[in-house]
């Protein structure tokens, strides 16, 4: 997949890029001709399953893994010529909070100040504004390791914007997290976006991606499967679907009979319910003549349904029509997340 020619001061480009692991003996190819554009000042998440590319995707844009094959710029710069260059214009920010846990949250940003070469004084104001910008103000003089998990990924993402980077990285920035916490870290990152920064981040998360993202990578055995706007990638394959839910069962089995169509699964179970929740669904076109069938046949049965819908297509619809699989296991949704104690 090619995608459409990179304007000149896209944050990121990636062309080809091939990279293989492992051991001579036993190589492992793990990116197989990755094809990614960030432009500049937008958001852009690369969402697939564990094992997809993700990391090291990261890793190969931020100076940590030289790739084999493929051409890549971050910022304008070529990271296997210019690697200082490459860091000099990007924050990163993963899965695991890379700070000193035994030191104070404040003492960390300070220190990280210092080394990207602002003076003491400098370094002590982008701290404290940065403490505050991300709600950490009042933990501030206190050690990360008594810092609850919501509260270390955001010191890890105030940690990757010290240096003013033009390009920030975020590998899985919310993995593990509470609902609570990732929604107040979709907060952050949309702040960082607002005020100009590029955003290439990973998830696993659908919603994340939707919630966060103007471009959206799907990333499956190392391939870019598919990419475009949350909207575009619903278009091209979800397929619309029109879906009633009846007041009782044997309105349900009635309905289902009149549209010949199969009910919902869970009717089986809630046959004898009482009350609503039994839905029956249809594939449609859209066309208004088709929607216009639909009702027909259902008003010449007799059955009026409690309430109808023709819902939009999610990204999850869209994973699975193009790889035959989920990008995140149903069962393993939010297995992995730890609830958010606040630590004091
Ligand atoms: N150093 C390595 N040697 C061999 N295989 C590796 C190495 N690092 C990663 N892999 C393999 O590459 C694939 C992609 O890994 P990764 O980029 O970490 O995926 P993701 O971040 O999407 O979960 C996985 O199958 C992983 O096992
Ligand atoms: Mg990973």
């Amino acid at each position: 997949m090619r995608p459409r020619k990179p304007p000149a001061d896209a944050a990121v480009v990636m062309a080809d890029v091939g990279v293989t692991l492992g051991t001579a003996r036993r190589p492992v190819p793990v990116l197989n001709g990755v094809d990614l554009v960030l432009p500049r000042g937008e958001v852009l998440a690369l969402l697939g399953p564990n094992g997809a590319g993700k990391t090291t995707t990261i890793r190969v844009l931020t100076t940590q893994l030289r790739h084999q094959r493929g051409q890549v710029t971050v910022a304008g710069v070529d990271p296997l010529r210019h690697p200082a260059r490459v860091r000099r214009h990007i924050g990163v920010a993963g899965q695991q909070v890379s700070l000193d846990k035994r030191q104070t949250g404040l003492e960390n940003l300070v220190m990280l100040g210092r080394l990207s070469g602002l003076g003491r004084r400098a370094a002590h104001d982008r701290a404290h504004g940065l403490l505050d910008e991300f709600d950490l103000g009042v933990a501030s003089e206190r050690l990360v390791e008594t810092y609850s998990g919501g509260m270390g990924r955001r010191l890890d993402l105030a940690a990757a914007l010290i240096g003013r980077p033009q390009v920030l990285f975020l590998d899985e920035p919310t993995t593990g997290l509470d609902p609570r916490s990732r929604t107040s870290l979709w907060e952050v990152i949309r702040r960082i976006v607002a005020e100009g920064s590029s955003v290439f981040l990973t998830t696993q998360y659908l919603e994340e991606a939707d919630q966060l993202a103007s471009r959206v990578a799907l990333v499956d055995g190392g391939r870019v499967v598919a990419e475009g706007t949350p909207v575009d990638l619903k278009r091209r394959v979800g397929q619309a679907r029109l879906e009633f839910t009846l007041a009782t069962g044997p309105d349900a089995v009635r309905a289902a009979e009149a549209l010949d169509v199969v009910p919902a699964a869970e009717l089986g179970t809630e046959i004898d319910r009482e009350g609503a929740g039994l839905t029956v669904t249809l594939p449609t076109d859209g066309s208004v003549s088709h929607v216009r069938w639909v009702l027909e046949r259902l008003e010449h049965s007799g059955v009026a349904p409690v309430s109808w819908a023709m819902p939009e297509p999610t990204l999850d619809d869209v994973f699975l029509s193009l790889t035959g699989h989920l990008a995140r296991p149903l069962d393993a949704v939010d297995a992995s997340a730890e609830p958010e104690e606040m630590a004091s």
